[in-house]
């Protein structure tokens, strides 16, 4: 007779639990802080209405929680089509016969009620999918990012300001060293371990990385400001020749929701419009700005490797950490996440979730564009859908790191890789700059 060594699998089922659990709370307070017009309305031609992010989370926790997992039929068959995101592209979906308000939130709540009986007896161990939770850390992952979207669709949306939250708290400003040498030589990116990682994260491999300095925070407005006031959207020479394109095409001439009046840059950030903060990140800038500020700027933007080395590795052990500060789960005290605050955090805030090299804001606050195309890493498998990532590899699309202040903890890590193309900017995006050490 073999003795198995018995995994304990009940602190997997608690955080699927909690997690699970936050994300409803957060979908909930994002589907009702509005009356239901505005859930039908589509208010961007860039994102679905309301109410079908609703029911896609809904229908995705069904399909893979109590179909897959649980092996149950489908409660409204023909509804996942409506709700499948590659039948329909996002500006058709509002003349689709959706689900009205009502009738989705009915149909997300009985598929979560079930899941939670499912997630009572599931067995979270001995197959991939449901090995220490995976699939329910996957679908809670999922409805964050999916928050994360609903999200943008507020601060696209015209009208009064629907939501509130406190204001991170003020800093002086920052001081330090405006840049951090990360050394040269091999490191590990990517992970094996996580049990939540997503497939684009996995495997862990070496890879070498030469010198290179990084900014210490973000590029902030009044930095970004000095950029515009320079002439850096009417100059050419900084941009890279389809960024020139897009911008003349569409009169591009400052960060997404700014406008200018009376020798002021204003924004509009969730129903109210207010001073540009000159410390905190910039924020709504696509690929092709933040290139071209780095240019103007004299630097480069980091590529995907250097901003993960930058982030987890650990100069005195040669190790790389789940996140800058350690391998403990995020903490308020180490990053503006969670929809906490509706914005970013001034520069140079969160010193306890610095990396050890010294590096701040890594996490959080906003979504950095990468020099990198997203691709997959050296022995990369689809799991345990294509759609989730193989799909949307190749050179359209740059890869962005470190979530936002929209982004939930169970949807960020060290390793997380998100993706958009290089012209968005309706996203929480900023950057920072990079260059190369010279000898
Ligand atoms: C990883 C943010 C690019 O929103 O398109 C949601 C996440 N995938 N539903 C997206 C996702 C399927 C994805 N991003
Ligand atoms: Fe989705």
């Amino acid at each position: 007779m073999t003795t198995e060594p018995a995994l304990d699998t009940e602190p997997f089922r608690e955080r699927a639990l909690t997690t699970l659990t936050t994300a409803r709370a957060r979908t909930t307070l994002l589907t009702s802080c509005v009356e239901d017009p505005d859930l039908t309305a589509q208010h961007s031609p860039l994102m679905s209405p309301l109410v079908w992010d609703l029911a896609h989370i809904g229908n995705q926790e069904e399909q893979w929680l109590l179909r897959a997992v649980a092996g149950q039929e489908a409660i409204r068959p023909e509804i996942d089509s409506l709700y499948d995101a590659f039948e329909h592209p996002r500006a058709e979906r509002p003349r689709l016969p959706l689900l009205p308000p009502d009738e989705a939130r009915r149909y997300a709540a009985e598929v979560r009620g079930r899941v939670l009986d499912v997630l009572e007896g599931a067995t979270l161990q001995g197959t991939r999918l449901t090995e220490a939770g995976f699939a329910f850390g996957m679908i809670a992952q999922h409805e964050q990012q999916h928050d994360e979207t609903m999200l943008i669709t507020h601060q696209l949306r015209r009208g009064p300001q629907a939501l509130t939250a406190p204001d991170p708290d003020p800093v002086p400003p920052f001081t330090g060293p405006a840049e951090v040498l990360v050394p040269g030589g091999p490191f590990t990116m990517g992970t094996s371990a996580e049990p939540w990682s997503l497939d684009n994260e996995r495997p862990a491999h070496r890879r070498e990385v030469a010198p290179f300095l990084i900014d210490t925070t973000p590029v902030t407005n009044g930095a970004y400001q000095a950029f515009i006031e320079d002439g850096g959207y009417d100059t050419e020479r900084w941009w890279a020749p389809e960024g020139w394109a897009h911008i003349r095409l569409n009169s591009v001439q400052a960060p997404l929701f700014w406008r200018r009046e009376a020798g002021q840059w204003l924004r509009r950030r969730f129903g109210v419009t207010e001073v540009v903060p000159p410390e905190e990140p910039v924020l709504h800038v696509s690929w092709y700005e933040a290139d071209a500020y780095a240019r103007w700027a004299g630097r480069r933007l980091p590529t995907e490797t250097e901003w993960e080395k930058a982030a987890r590795f650990d100069p005195a052990t040669g190790r790389s950490r789940r996140y800058p500060w350690g391998d403990a789960d995020p903490a308020p005290e180490h990053a503006n996440l969670g929809q906490r605050h509706l914005r970013p955090a001034p520069a140079g805030s969160y010193p306890a979730g610095a990396s050890p090299l010294g590096v701040r804001q890594l996490i959080g606050d906003v979504w950095e564009w990468t020099s990198s195309d997203f691709l997959p890493y050296p022995g990369f498998a689809p799991f345990p859908y294509k759609e989730y990532s193989e799909v949307f590899f190749g050179p359209e699309y740059k890869v962005l790191r470190g979530g936002s202040f929209a982004v939930d903890p169970v949807a960020c890590r060290g390793t997380f890789r998100n993706w958009d193309y290089p012209i968005r900017r309706q996203i929480f995006s900023g950057f920072r700059t990079a260059r190369s050490e010279s000898v």
